[in-house]
């Protein structure tokens, strides 16, 4: 049994909701290494502050003498990675930071797994690194590895280190490939949130496209337990997908959203579409159902609307994050 747990990344919005459930749930130790970039935010954690089994350190994993001094001092014998640039569009703006984080952080993560011996090693993917669909059909964990824009470009290239690593050093690693993620604490730069603060401002809500991509949703933390059961039950050098067996376009989403809030169809706004833009994606994650004993348990209409009041009720949060360099960003993605 792991005793301490490096978590990754855990400032954001998965690496903190997979926190906050594995301090509630387990005895297990937890160091969180983050190098809080814009859309890392200590404030998605403060519900844990003061818990003598969590610990934080503010640093890049892709500083080895850090992540070394890490594994050492804490005794770490299990990885999580969740650290990533994982934002589509800026991608496109910059794909720099994307390999440097991504790529080159990840190996650091792999080369100090294996100088530590570290048990057991978890690579947090994504379901991008598939590529698109077309009208039907479901990515399996054997769908050729196709990713179209830098950023699942990037964690292609993870998946694979991480599985040359297994193969070639012998590392005890698993990755999970999930979909579309939609919870409390997300970045208002990802489709859901974007939607829901801006209709509340009574902005636009700029739609790629047709905006008839297909995402297939899941709530975090359906994600979170996916994650768990993989680390603890998943075979070493395999892949497991998760997904939340909701596809919906883009549009469906937008709609039901503005219905919720109650606000007119007219603020939407269709916009230049986001360049190689993906038009579907779905999961088939029967694997993980059959041999980790995982499935999704949250229903979609349910979580769209307890995500949707979370927001709503935490004007604070939204505020904070909503300011500074995410109005820059924005100006420069939407001229709308
Ligand atoms: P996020 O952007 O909300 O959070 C990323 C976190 O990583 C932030 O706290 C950031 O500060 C930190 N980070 C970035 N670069 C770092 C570095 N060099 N060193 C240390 N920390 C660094 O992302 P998220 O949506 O929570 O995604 C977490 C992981 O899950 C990513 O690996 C992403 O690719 C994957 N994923 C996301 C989704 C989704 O729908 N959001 C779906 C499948 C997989
Ligand atoms: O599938 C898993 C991936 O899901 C994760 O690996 C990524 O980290 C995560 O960001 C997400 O990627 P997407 O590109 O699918 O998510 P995003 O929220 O950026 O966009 C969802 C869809 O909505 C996509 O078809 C683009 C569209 N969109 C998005 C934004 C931000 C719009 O139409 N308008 C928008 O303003």
């Amino acid at each position: 049994m792991i005793k301490n747990l490096l978590v990754t990344g855990g400032c954001g919005f998965i690496g903190s909701a997979f926190i906050r459930k594995i301090l509630r749930d387990t005895d297990i130790n937890i160091v969180n290494l983050d190098s809080l970039t814009y859309a890392g935010n200590p404030e998605n954690l403060i519900e844990i502050e003061g818990n003598h089994r969590y610990h934080f350190v503010k640093g890049s994993i892709q500083n080895p003498e850090l992540v070394e001094n890490i594994c050492d001092y804490y005794k770490i014998d299990g990885i999580i990675n969740f650290a990533a640039e994982s934002h589509v569009d800026r991608s496109i703006l910059d794909a720099r930071p994307f390999i440097d984080t991504n790529v080159g952080g990840t190996l650091i993560l792999l080369q100090t797994a294996m100088k530590h011996k570290i048990r057991r090693y978890l690579q947090v993917s994504t379901d991008e690194v598939y590529g698109s669909l077309g009208e039907s059909g479901l990515f399996t964990e054997s769908s050729p590895i196709q990713p179209n824009s830098p950023y699942s470009a990037s964690k292609a290239a993870a998946d694979h280190l991480v599985s040359a690593f297994v193969h070639t050093y012998g590392l005890n690693a698993v990755i999970t490939r999930c979909s579309n993620n939609y919870g409390p604490f997300q970045f208002p730069e990802k489709l859901i949130p974007l939607m829901v603060l801006n209709a509340c401002e009574d902005k636009k809500l700029p739609i790629y496209g047709d905006g008839m991509n297909v995402r297939d949703w899941i709530y975090v933390d359906d994600h979170c337990s996916g994650i768990w059961a993989t680390f603890l039950k998943g075979k070493s050098g395999e892949v497991y997908n998760l997904g939340g067996k909701s596809e919906k376009p883009n549009i469906e989403i937008v709609k039901t959203l503005l219905k919720i809030l109650n606000k007119p169809e007219s603020l939407i706004t269709y916009v230049k579409d986001r360049p190689g833009h993906d038009r579907r994606y779905a999961i088939d994650c029967s694997k993980a159902e059959s041999e980790l004993a995982w499935k999704p348990a949250f229903n979609f209409d349910e979580g769209l609307v307890s995500t949707v009041n979370w927001y709503l009720n935490n004007p604070k949060w939204c505020g904070n994050v909503r300011s500074g360099e995410y109005m820059e960003y924005y100006e420069k993605q939407y001229k709308i």
